[in-house]
């Protein structure tokens, strides 16, 4: 097979920046494209949060002191690298304290467009730099999106890039990064508005997905269903005309998970391996996970669990009223492990103190406890209003923690709707966004749960499910290499 060169820009990369699943997307890329001996090379921003004891981070001597003119602003950077651990993947990370030493990797600040947009500009430069030419600019979501119209603009003139390609993935449609129009200004792109959306100028709107998918060569999201659904009004948050008109360019790629990290037969961040074929290990996890919350054990009496960033497209809105109920009538145990939006996180305070007994709402991030809960819990709830892929859900089938999502995007790609008559089913699937849809596949969880044969099997089928990404990356291999003019030295 040939050698890919393949530049992936991503704004969180696991394990040095991470919110949510894009980070371990973006980390798998490298690590499993790597493993194949394609040269990839990851660039992200160097942010305060990453964590500087733990890795070595080297400065790149040619590219030390960057000067960069956004618009009015002028900004100095210098690029350091260290490796994606465990692989032989590169990553370089713009180091500008000015633009990235924050409290969090997003922020609602004025100069958000520009932080990402010298994200952008420094990746390029990175590659001029380096003087090489990759074969494919591998862009993710909205902070990436404008490297396309970057190098048809102010990187025009320079013949490294003449057989690049762009790929942009989506990941997830309800972040878009729209701003005043003004900004594009301070983009540099002020003589070429005509690469942008007449409307949104129109309307003083500046939006760097839509410019994204206007201007990429390929578009790729990350499930199939997800792929399909952005091109409605219902899920295309008002893009799905531009993704419509570029509908033959768009694919749905599944994500895949790393085993590596994810399996309970080998997981070092749980007291208790097990496998599906000695689940005693999932029961002590179980007991051992009560304890740390601070609840009672009882084998018989079934943990729901869940992990999630506490935004509405997680369809935590789902649960007022519904999680009531359930924690009333039923003799079950909650644990949720999340941070958010406030609402949100009041609301789970709300249940956990109406319910010491039964709920406890861990507010935070953290990595191993997610771990932990994967182990623990017998049921997972995922209602999401949307979900472009989800990778709890295909953790839990792994974990044999029975997932209960709602069918959208990923999910319904991912977990096979249980049904009693036939005994097949890795999952239980409600189809509307209702509360009354949740209920219901939760109390059929629940009273499945109580026939312990049943479930048993259940467990069984899910643990033997493979999404891994050793599957998944050969289909990112095809889809680069059939964006090349010509065969690749
Ligand atoms: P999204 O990217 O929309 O948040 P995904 O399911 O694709 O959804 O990925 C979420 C990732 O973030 C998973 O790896 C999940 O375990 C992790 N995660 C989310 N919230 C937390 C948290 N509070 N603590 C630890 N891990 C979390
Ligand atoms: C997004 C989506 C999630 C997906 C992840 C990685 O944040 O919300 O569904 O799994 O990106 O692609």
């Amino acid at each position: 097979m040939s050698t890919l060169k393949i530049c992936l820009v991503s704004s969180e990369i696991a394990p040095f920046a991470k919110t949510g699943g894009l980070a371990d997307v973006s980390e798998a890329f490298g690590r499993y494209l790597s493993a194949q001996h394609h040269d990839i090379r990851l660039i992200m921003p160097f942010y305060a949060a990453i964590d500087t004891r733990n890795y070595q981070f080297y400065p790149v001597e040619y590219a030390l002191n960057c000067e960069i003119q956004m618009g009015s602003k002028h900004y100095t950077y210098h690029m350091y690298t260290t490796q994606l651990p465990g692989t032989d993947a590169a990553v370089y990370l713009v180091h500008c304290p000015e633009l990235y030493a924050r409290p969090s990797l997003y922020t609602n600040d004025a100069d958000e467009p520009i932080r990402f947009a010298l994200l952008n500009r420094a990746a390029i430069e990175l590659c001029q730099r380096m003087n090489w030419a990759p074969h494919i600019f591998h862009l993710n979501d909205w902070q990436t999106a404008l490297i396309p119209v970057y190098l048809k603009t102010l990187y025009s003139w320079d013949g490294l890039f003449h057989n690049t390609k762009t790929l942009l993935t989506i990941h997830n449609i309800g972040y878009q990064g729209s701003f005043g129009a003004d900004v594009i200004n301070d983009l540099g792109l002020n003589t070429y508005y005509t690469y942008f959306d007449a409307s949104d100028l129109y309307h003083g709107r500046l939006n760097f997905l839509r410019t994204g998918i206007r201007h990429a060569h390929k578009l790729s999201t990350v499930s199939e269903t997800y792929a399909r659904e952005i091109q409605t009004a219902d899920y295309g948050e008002g893009l799905h005309k531009d993704l419509q008109n570029r509908s033959e360019d768009l694919v749905g790629i599944l994500n895949g998970v790393d085993y590596q990290q994810w399996d309970p037969q080998k997981d070092n961040l749980i007291p208790y391996t097990y496998s599906v074929h000695n689940l005693r290990g999932k029961n002590l996890n179980k007991r051992f996970l009560l304890k740390k919350m601070g609840l009672s054990y009882d084998r018989s009496i079934p943990v729901i669990g869940m992990i999630t960033r506490l935004a509405e497209q997680k369809g935590i809105a789902l649960l007022r009223g519904t999680l009531e109920l359930i924690l009333a009538q039923y003799n079950v145990r909650f644990i949720v492990l999340g941070a958010g939006e406030e609402s949100y996180e009041q609301f789970l305070h709300y249940i956990q103190s109406s319910f010491p007994e039964k709920a406890v709402f861990f507010k935070g991030y953290d990595y191993p406890l997610s771990h932990l809960i994967e182990a623990g819990s017998d049921i997972f709830v995922m209602p999401s209003k949307y979900e472009p892929c989800g990778l709890n859900q295909i953790y839990s089938l792994k974990y044999g923690t029975i997932p209960v999502v709602r069918k959208t995007g990923g999910l319904a790609d991912t977990v096979q709707p249980y049904d009693w008559r036939t005994g097949q089913g890795t999952g239980f699937v409600f189809e509307h966004y209702t509360q009354s849809g949740l209920q219901w596949a939760l109390e059929y969880a629940l009273s499945t749960y109580a026939h312990k044969n049943v479930w048993k099997k259940l467990i069984r089928r899910a643990m033997l499910q493979n999404f891994s990404w050793e599957e998944q990356i050969h289909k990112y291999v095809e889809l680069y290499t059939r964006m090349l003019p010509g065969k690749i030295k």
